[in-house]
């Protein structure tokens, strides 16, 4: 493959146009058509960090590489830096037509050794998400070499702990990859001693001054990018960012911070907290992170949408008669009621992941591949959407089962839920986009905790064959066995669609068979965790697969109405066993659409 850089992590094996592997070292060649094409120009390159620039570089390319400072309350701005990101485009651009195949290569080489260093602070280092997520998704990213040279990860939380209190706690949960493992335990130890903690409180400006004079010992006088990720509880995400931004954002370098779900309850309160980050950071600066878009299937819906002739002519009202989006677990809230119970299903699940994957799903062709276009699409059909209404939901809770002996607890068994909780563990629903391609078509969303399986799927199911000859001929029903199309995008990720075919021999019968594409078959390489993904784009800047603010504020429209009516009409859940699959006014509310869901049939 032929890149500016060798040491890329991220591998693309599309073969390339023999236009698009020979412009990446001389040649002027104008960047081929095919979305491949540029989308490969743009991961060949992304191992150089944007902001790194080579005196030797042409002119054109100069004064455009650095990104942008980052424009803090106490001024703790670069000197004079280009205001904004020069977005990579450009950046690559620059390198290809500006640079002669000498320059380009020594500019790579600085690019890649020179210069500057990332430091990665995880605060709430204790908690668990960043033990079973965090950690290990950065000791992943080290392990196949997609850190920069330079980096250093601090873990911050309140609990008193050493350097070597920390790495004994992630070394805990670190494991190396499946499909390698070799030098497994080299590289475990030297990660390790790149990671380090700074005990503090998240509303002290003192003790993040204290972590910026160790970043700083730390970067040795390079320029220094720091990425935040905060891993903590939402009521005091705007005092440990207002405490970063002061007292320990970079002072010549890009400062980014990751802030998980939730964004708010509701469209009210994630207004507000769009608005206090917004006093302390550039909306550029904001990384809102749903793991779900760094999941492998998720970020392949629009490959398989936008590459393959044969889907894209049939997404639309014309050949699909429903969606359906499918998540659940196979286990309670199991020690994070607290939390859940301030939001219930709707808002942990279905605001964010299932409506994310909808959006890409639903959404029409982007311009490009850039990450503003790709989002001004999601957004266009997320506002295009009905707000959802009450009718259109069903609320359900788990109660205690006794199976084989062995005794499942009750959402409200939990210690941390107030034993009269009426929040929802499962919820299903019928959203409808009002626009040209999907008008009328229920786009049905299941969410739930404590079911029988763990598994998140998208289904497709087309209409029928008008006028089919075997459904005359044969008798079978043919309008029941619809074709199906299913995205499994957890567990034991798959592709697959449902064809009705000849049982083979002399007679005439018809079956419903499965076209697959089983990953583990298909591919070797074990897939990456959703949180490397994200991690990785966060730290080079790409911000396709995080949430930007008019998403989110589109996303709380269509879910508050109905979450304040849940609420102040005390809705009573329906209760359904631990263990089961949901209640059954999720079959009622899809039959009202004449919607049967597809996870429920004999034959998956
Ligand atoms: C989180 C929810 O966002 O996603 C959890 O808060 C849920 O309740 C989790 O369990 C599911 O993620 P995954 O990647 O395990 O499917």
């Amino acid at each position: 493959m032929a890149t500016l850089s060798s040491t890329s992590c991220r591998s693309y094996a599309t073969p390339l146009s023999p236009s698009s592997s020979s412009s990446s070292s001389s040649s002027h060649a104008p960047p081929p058509p095919s979305i491949y094409g540029h989308h490969h120009r743009r991961i060949a390159l992304s191992s150089i960090p944007k902001r790194f620039c080579s005196a030797k570089v042409s002119s054109r390319f100069r004064g455009k590489c650095f990104t942008s400072a980052i424009h803090m309350q106490d001024g703790a701005v670069a000197p004079a830096l280009v205001k904004n990101e020069t977005p990579f485009k450009e950046l690559t651009e620059g390198l290809v037509s500006a640079t002669s195949s000498e320059e380009t290569k020594v500019a790579a080489e600085f690019l890649n050794n020179n210069g500057s260093t990332v430091s990665i602070t995880v605060v709430g280092a204790s908690g668990d998400l960043a033990k079973k997520k965090i950690f290990p998704a950065l000791f992943a990213l080290y392990y196949e070499d997609c850190l920069p040279e330079h980096f250093t990860i601090f873990g911050y939380a309140r609990t008193k702990m050493t350097d070597e209190e920390l790495r004994n706690m992630i070394s805990r949960t670190l494991t190396c990859r499946i499909d390698k493992r070799e030098n497994c335990g080299e590289k475990m130890d030297q990660f390790l001693k790149r990671c380090f903690y700074h005990s503090g409180q998240y509303d002290s400006q003192d003790n993040f001054v204290q972590l910026d004079k160790k970043l700083k010992e730390h970067e040795g006088g390079r320029v220094s990018n720091r990425l935040f990720y905060l891993s903590i509880p939402p009521n005091i995400f705007i005092e440990a960012v207002r405490c970063a931004s002061l007292s320990a954002s970079s002072g010549n370098g890009w400062t980014r911070v990751i802030v998980e779900k939730p964004f708010g309850r509701d469209s009210e309160s994630s207004a507000a907290l769009t608005k206090a980050l917004k006093q302390y950071l550039e909306e550029d600066q904001i990384f809102r992170i749903d793991h779900y878009l760094g999941k492998e299937l998720v970020e392949n819906l629009s490959v398989l949408r936008f590459s393959n002739l044969i889907f894209e002519p049939l997404w639309s009202r014309q050949y699909i008669r429903n969606v359906q989006l499918i998540f659940s677990e196979d286990f309670g809230t199991e020690g994070r009621g607290g939390y859940f119970d301030h939001y219930g299903i709707i808002r942990d699940i279905m605001q964010n992941h299932l409506l994310q994957m909808l959006a890409l799903f639903a959404m029409e062709t982007p311009v490009s591949l850039d990450a503003e276009d790709i989002r001004n699409e999601k957004v266009k059909v997320l506002r295009s959407m009905r707000p959802l209404s009450l009718e259109d939901v069903v609320v359900g809770q788990y109660k205690s089962h006794t199976k084989g002996g062995i005794t499942y607890p009750a959402y409200t068994d939990d210690n941390t839920v107030p034993k009269d909780s009426l929040t929802p563990t499962f919820a299903a629903a019928a959203l409808f986009i009002d626009n040209a391609r999907w008008d009328g078509v229920p786009f049905l969303m299941k969410a739930g905790k404590a079911l029988h399986n763990k598994m998140t799927e998208i289904r497709v199911q087309f209409r029928h064959v008008p006028g089919n000859l075997y459904n005359r001929n044969i008798g079978t029903d043919l309008d029941q066995a619809t074709n199906e199309l299913v995205i499994r995008v957890q567990p034991d990720e798959a592709i697959y669609l449902k064809i009705n075919n000849k049982v083979p021999g002399l007679g005439m019968r018809l079956d419903r068979s499965n076209l697959n594409l089983h990953y583990a078959a298909r591919y070797s390489k074990e897939i990456p965790d959703a949180y490397e993904r994200l991690l990785l784009d966060a730290i080079e800047g790409e911000r396709r697969l995080f949430i930007r603010s008019d998403e989110l504020d589109a996303a709380w429209s269509l879910f508050t109405p109905v979450l304040n009516e849940l609420e102040e009409k005390k809705m009573i859940p329906e209760y359904y066993p631990h263990g089961s699959r949901g209640p059954v006014g999720a079959h009622y509310l899809a039959a009202r659409y004449k919607v049967r869901w597809g996870d429920l049939g004999m034959e998956q």
